[in-house]
């Protein structure tokens, strides 16, 4: 169902028939002068981890405000002002909304401080009310009750404590990251093409496993013989072309905000630095013998700075002898053996620790959070052991002593911040943060040299995957597979630069935007929204006259432009007759003006109850 139920019946039915609302004249549809505002209603609200960015923690409360009038709509002239009372808390910056059509529903904001006295993490309650403020003045339906801990609070080490972490508002404004995947792995490269292909990623997987549809344990033995074992492939891992600078550049031309290295794959081999105490199998002392996450984040800070920095890390290892004795799955522990001979083979770099998590996973997640100060930290193979909630409460509560909200994915073990669907996508709205991940490769994130060309991604397939995902409240993580010697291979720049074109000239109806809480669009429309404009985004070229029959808060007066392309900012002449029966009339200009998505901004002007309705702009 695309529809929400927020829908009437009749709404529905009316919409389903390609018919006008009601069989009232449209004008009716329009704000009554007489009116004080619609009811509205104050739907799950929650006291949250998060405060307003660049304010001294500011406590974020956040609900969806729905109006229950199946007419009227909210406008900027009834001065809606939400906020709290409370014995704990006082309003620092009320939540509004300048637009809010009938039945709809949408995500409002409240900023608030403890009073004086009231230390941060104390349990307590708050009644939300909703007023108008302009014109007759009054309440706007009824107050709600909202509980929890007040003020920026510490984390204790407990599942629930760390689990009431929420994902931080720049990481749902900033939409679009770069994964890489880059390792020993991108020296063999291979991963098999079309059916047959699997994540190149996984060679060393896959070389162990006789018969799997890659057929990698074949290919290995014939280009490089029985007696080259995986660590062999650390000498062929090398920093020739790997220039940090040139890889943040591009991530910066691609658009993104942010980006993801593996700081750790399941084969155990590191490309950052800690204790040599723990382990010394890494980039630092093998191979390049170099920091590679340390100098791609400094090059990211020097040259990039608005790039948010995440580190993937694998919780287990394949076949790290200390894994073992938590053996599951495709996760062994080792020491590995030669597949061909059965030979047991040192797992370079090992050094003899007592526990896995403790000695091994813990120090270097822990090395992750303080040295590196990640933002975001992207955990693989939830399930597995992990000491997740005595790593993550002090991590938090230091991130945020530092002023700083950090991330953390489904992965490590517990709930997490956001979901994580692989080479997959929601295709509905889904409430709960996500980000979706896939590689430019149509089944791999390591580099698999056998893949052709013309099956990347290209700029459109990415920029139309990015505006799906985002009308749906998802993240888009696009993988890259940089080649055993640091370079991106060209294919993969092309498409990241073709997308960050578009991406760039059409930020505004993407980054800080929110999902339209009605629909994610029937194809091929999609939805972004923001507290002054509606985006209407059409996958591929439109109509010279796009008709767009679900119930957009679009009121004459507002003014309808372009978003992005050669014809960036042109006003577009509408008619509208009623809630449901919009038509922008684009014209061949504007359809020959753009490429990938073009994206249209309804930015709302109305908010004078009393002006005069126009059917027909
Ligand atoms: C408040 O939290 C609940 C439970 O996690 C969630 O279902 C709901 O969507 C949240 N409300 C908002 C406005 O995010
Ligand atoms: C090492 O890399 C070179 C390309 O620079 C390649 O020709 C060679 O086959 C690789 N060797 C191994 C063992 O991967
Ligand atoms: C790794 O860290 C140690 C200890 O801080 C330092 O001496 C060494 O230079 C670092 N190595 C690299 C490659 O950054
Ligand atoms: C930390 O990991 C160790 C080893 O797996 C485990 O015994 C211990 O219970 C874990 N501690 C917590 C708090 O999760
Ligand atoms: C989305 O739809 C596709 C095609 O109908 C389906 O294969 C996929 O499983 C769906 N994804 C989810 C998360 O439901
Ligand atoms: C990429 O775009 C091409 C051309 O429009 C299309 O045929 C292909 O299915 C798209 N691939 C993906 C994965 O969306």
């Amino acid at each position: 169902m695309f529809l929400s139920s927020l829908l009437t019946g009749s709404l529905l039915a009316a919409l389903a028939h390609g018919a006008a609302l009601t069989a009232e004249p449209a004008g009716d549809m329009m704000p009554r002068t007489d009116s004080r505002g619609p009811v509205l209603s104050i739907v799950a609200p929650n006291m949250t981890s998060k405060w307003l960015e660049k304010s001294d923690y500011v406590q974020i409360i956040e609900m969806f405000v729905e109006n229950t009038d199946d007419r009227e709509y909210v406008t900027a002239a009834h001065g809606l002002q939400i906020s709290v009372k409370s014995s704990s808390l006082d309003t620092l910056v009320p939540g509004t909304l300048k637009r809010l059509a009938p039945k709809q529903s949408a995500i409002v904001q409240v900023g608030v401080k403890n009073k004086p006295g009231v230390k941060p993490g104390t349990a307590c309650s708050a009644d939300i009310v909703p007023e108008y403020r302009a014109r007759h003045g009054g309440p706007a339906g009824k107050s709600a009750k909202v509980s929890g801990s007040c003020g920026i609070g510490d984390f204790e080490e407990s599942v629930q404590s760390v689990q009431s972490h929420r994902s931080p508002d720049w990481f749902n404004d900033a939409k679009y990251g770069i994964f890489i995947h880059w390792g020993v792995y991108s020296a063999p490269a291979y991963g098999n093409v079309g059916d047959k292909e699997n994540y190149a990623e996984w060679y060393w997987k896959w070389m162990n496993s006789k018969g799997d549809k890659t057929a990698t344990y074949e290919y290995h033995l014939e280009t490089y013989g029985k007696d080259f074992n995986y660590d062999d492939f650390f000498s062929n891992f090398t920093d020739k072309k790997f220039d940090p600078k040139a890889w943040v550049d591009l991530f910066s031309d691609a658009g993104a905000q942010y980006f993801v290295p593996t700081t750790k794959h399941h084969d155990g081999f590191a490309l950052f630095n800690f204790s040599e105490s723990i382990s010394r199998r890494s980039s630092v002392h093998y191979g390049p013998k170099r920091d590679f996450i340390g100098d791609l984040f400094a090059a990211a800070r020097k040259h990039q700075p608005h790039l948010r920095l995440g580190t993937y890390f694998s919780m287990p290892e394949w076949y790290n002898p200390a894994y073992k004795p938590y053996a599951k799955d495709s996760f062994l522990g080792g020491p590995p053996t030669n597949p061909y001979t059965g030979a047991e083979l040192e797992y370079t770099g090992y050094v003899d620790v007592n526990d896995f998590v403790r000695d091994i996973q813990l120090p270097q997640m822990n090395t992750l959070a303080y040295e590196y100060s990640t933002d975001i930290l992207w955990c693989d193979i939830s399930g597995s052991p992990n000491n997740m909630t005595i790593m993550a409460a002090p991590w938090l509560n230091w991130a945020r002593d530092h002023g700083r909200q950090v991330a953390f994915n489904s992965r490590c073990g517990l709930t997490g911040d956001f979901d994580t669907p692989e080479y997959t996508t929601n295709n509905e709205t889904v409430e709960h943060k996500w980000e979706s991940s896939r590689g430019m490769d149509p089944h791999s994130y390591g580099y698999n040299y056998q893949t052709p060309d013309d099956k990347y991604l290209t700029g459109e397939n990415i920029t139309r995957t990015l505006v799906d995902i985002v009308s749906k409240n998802g993240n888009f993580l696009l993988d890259i597979g940089p080649a055993h010697d640091g370079s991106i291979p060209e294919i993969m720049q092309k498409g990241l630069r073709d997308a960050g074109r578009w991406i760039k000239g059409h930020g505004e109806a993407i980054f800080n935007t929110r999902y339209w809480k009605v629909t994610p669009g029937l194809d091929p429309l999609r939805y972004t929204t923001t507290s002054d404009a509606f985006y209407i985004h059409h996958l591929g070229a439109p109509p010279a006259s796009l008709s767009i029959s679900e119930p957009v808060p679009y009121l004459p007066g507002d003014k309808v432009t372009v978003v992005g392309g050669s014809q960036h900012g042109k006003k577009v002449p509408v008619s509208w007759d009623g809630i449901g029966k919009l038509t922008l009339k684009l014209g061949d200009e504007i359809v020959k003006g753009d490429e990938y998505v073009w994206t249209f901004k309804i930015e709302y002007k109305s908010g004078d109850c009393t002006a005069p309705v126009t059917r027909n702009e």
